[in-house]
């Protein structure tokens, strides 16, 4: 990462916000320094397809975060219906198995990038224990992603702190996107590992997805402008 205008392209803000007119409007503001807004199932729960196709139509991309996990004929058509409305990305859950995933991965074209989530950070090794998976976290989280990677799906979301394990594993054949990010000066928020955008990029991130330190703050646009000032010294 050079350039201001590679971190333009690489850094995703998370519209979690309760209304399309909110969503566009963050867009409208943070146009000039972000080309990238992830959709998540609040939004899209209130909002959906027609907010997508607004903000595709500022010109803006859109990863569209609703971590999919069905059996395997409607997740492909899910994958079908959200390649129609045009979105760069879309999330599947790897723990919905072999035959799913590749279901996913040969419902999607060849310009839409298929993520597949791990483990929510969410989830403690107890949680896990009492849904049934004995193995430590990050064993679960390797054997999840490779089943994905063998799967055809091309991307991963994960911690940054997940980021160099699963690049030293895959090189360069996976993208990477890890939410989980900070800035120094701001609020962690309910985030408890986090790193900073520099950080993460240098544990081996392709991506940042970064809302509430943007959206919720009085002035999104000076923080993405303060962020991408500091990716660029
Ligand atoms: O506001 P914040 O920067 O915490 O937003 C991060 C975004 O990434 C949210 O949309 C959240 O759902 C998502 N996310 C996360 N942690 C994960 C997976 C997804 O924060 N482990």
């Amino acid at each position: 990462m050079n350039s201001r205008s590679d971190a333009r392209d690489k850094i995703i803000v998370a519209l979690d916000v309760p209304a399309k007119a909110e969503a566009l409007d963050l867009v409208k503001q943070l146009a000039p320094e972000i080309s990238f807004f992830k959709i998540g199932l609040q939004l899209y729960t209130v909002a959906g397809p027609e907010a997508v196709r607004e903000i595709l139509a500022t010109g803006a991309k859109v990863f569209l975060d609703l971590k999919l996990h069905d059996i395997p004929n409607t997740v492909a058509r899910a994958v079908e219906s959200a390649a129609s409305l045009g979105v760069q990305m879309l999330t599947i859950h790897l723990s919905g198995g072999e035959a799913m995933l590749r279901a996913a991965a040969t419902a999607r074209p060849a310009n839409m990038l298929i993520l597949g989530v791990t483990v929510l950070t969410s989830l403690t090794e107890e949680a896990l224990h009492q849904v049934g998976v004995s193995e430590r976290i990050n064993d679960h989280v390797l054997r999840l992603a490779r089943l994905g990677q063998e799967a055809g799906i091309g991307g991963l979301v994960a911690s940054p702190f997940e980021a160099r394990t699963l690049r030293d594993e895959f090189g360069d054949n996976i993208k990477i996107v890890t939410p989980g990010v900070r800035p120094s000066w701001s609020d962690a928020g309910d985030q408890k590992r986090f790193m900073t955008p520099r950080e993460a990029f240098d544990a081996g991130a392709d991506y940042l997805v970064i809302g509430r330190p943007i959206t919720a703050h009085a002035n999104p646009r000076q923080v993405v402008v303060k962020i991408l000032d500091e990716l660029e010294r």
